[in-house]
């Protein structure tokens, strides 16, 4: 359970990030655990949270990388992953992100369009090198989960349908420095349904079957990220459910001796162990709503803002009444609102307050917007 030294806090300017070192060290031995067990690899999906120190961190424990522009590709390097284990996905990579990621000798790249391929054999042939590809497949699978972090259904951006499939592996095999490694998916994020896992497996061994009765085989398969997190729980959930997670791939996907499985998890690996620690700067008695004016805004923590994402929100201060709050931000916008209706320790002007859960896509997401000055991020080894 994360331990909120607030002694510790009171000299820190708010808001600020406050990262649980023991927990993200112990949710790193679980996925290390799991992955060992089967030959797996996993990526960590550098976008749910790019701190160098947690970086640095996740990178010792022995992860690739997963990356989705050539600033994670630095990112990644400058924090000692493995460029062997580091891939590069993302539906619009520019000319200069292509030439940092061949030069820093990645993995892979997992690719999206015809046109970008054929972009990357150019700057590969012009730099006299070989380039290894993924071809990022739309399974048209259904992830359950909210629209705005659904990525693997036919209406998304991401991937190449499954009818245009043939025809684009074909072109990429005419390439003269491509070497067409293996097929890569990822359908979602906060997924907690885990069959939809199962699904995924199934449909997949579809199209590996499919590809191999034509002559088509592949060493490696990339199952993206996806494992959701318990919001609501992050004390009693603070692991998500990888024991389960892995052994469904392990399960269900076909393969045989010569084939590699890879996953990409991001937020199941960085969410829990990360809060946004903000101080109540007013309560403020509406005509019918009582309002918990914080000093963190979403220009600090956007995923409620933006997904309608659910934060558990603390008052790490005691008191013996609860009382409703609404609990918003500074910022001039109506969407800056953390939560309505929530039930909190009466909160006084001064008290600190917990935004649970927000260290995936929380630090990472934080902007500038109203001249706000970027979060810093304090550690729980080091205060
Ligand atoms: N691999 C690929 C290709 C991805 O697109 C993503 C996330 C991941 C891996 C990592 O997925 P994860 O294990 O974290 O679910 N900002 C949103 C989440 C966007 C996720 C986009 N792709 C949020 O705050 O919920």
């Amino acid at each position: 359970m994360t331990q909120f030294p607030v002694n510790k806090f009171q000299s820190i300017r708010t808001p600020f990030y406050f990262y649980d070192v023991n927990l993200l060290r112990d949710t790193l031995e679980a996925v290390k655990k799991e992955t060992e067990k089967y030959g797996f690899t996993e990526h960590y999906a550098i976008k749910a949270n790019a701190n160098p120190t947690l970086l640095r961190l996740i990178a010792s424990y022995g992860f690739g990388a997963d990356c989705v522009s050539g600033g994670e590709v630095k990112a990644a390097l400058e924090a000692g992953f493995d460029p062997s284990k580091i891939v590069f996905a993302g539906v619009g990579k520019a000319d200069w992100e292509i030439e940092t990621a061949i030069d820093g000798g990645i993995f892979c790249f997992n690719v999206e369009s015809v046109p970008e391929v054929e972009i990357i054999n150019e700057i590969a042939t012009s730099k006299g090198r070989r380039v290894s590809v993924e071809i990022r497949v739309n399974p048209n699978v259904d992830a359950h989960t909210h629209a705005k972090i659904t990525t693997g259904l036919s209406e998304n951006k991401f991937g190449i349908n499954l009818s245009q499939l043939q025809s684009v592996i074909d072109k990429i095999k005419s390439l003269s420095n491509i070497d067409l490694i293996g097929l890569h998916f990822h359908i979602g994020s906060q997924i907690t349904d885990l069959q939809v896992f199962a699904l995924l497996c199934n449909k997949v061994n579809e199209i590996v079957a499919d590809l191999a009765s034509k002559g088509i085989n592949f060493s490696n398969l990339n199952f993206g990220g996806g494992l959701g997190v318990d919001y609501y729980e992050p004390d009693s959930n603070a692991m998500p459910e990888f024991t389960d997670y892995f052994k469904i791939f392990d399960k269900n996907v076909k393969r045989d001796s010569g084939s590699h499985i890879h996953f990409e998890l991001g937020r199941a690996i960085v969410a829990q162990c990360g809060s946004l620690i903000s101080r109540v700067l007013y309560v403020k008695e509406g005509e019918v709503k009582r309002f918990a004016i914080l000093d963190a805004g979403f220009t600090e923590l956007i995923r409620p803002a933006m997904y309608d994402a659910y934060h558990k929100i603390e008052n790490l201060t005691s008191s013996d009444e609860e009382l409703n709050y609404d609990v918003v931000g500074p910022i001039c916008e109506s969407s800056d609102v953390f939560g309505k209706d929530v039930k909190l320790n009466a909160v006084k002007r001064g008290d600190f307050v917990a935004l649970r859960s927000a260290g995936a896509y929380g630090e990472v997401m934080a902007s500038g917007y109203n001249c706000r000055t970027l979060p810093k991020a304090y550690f729980s080894d080091r205060l």
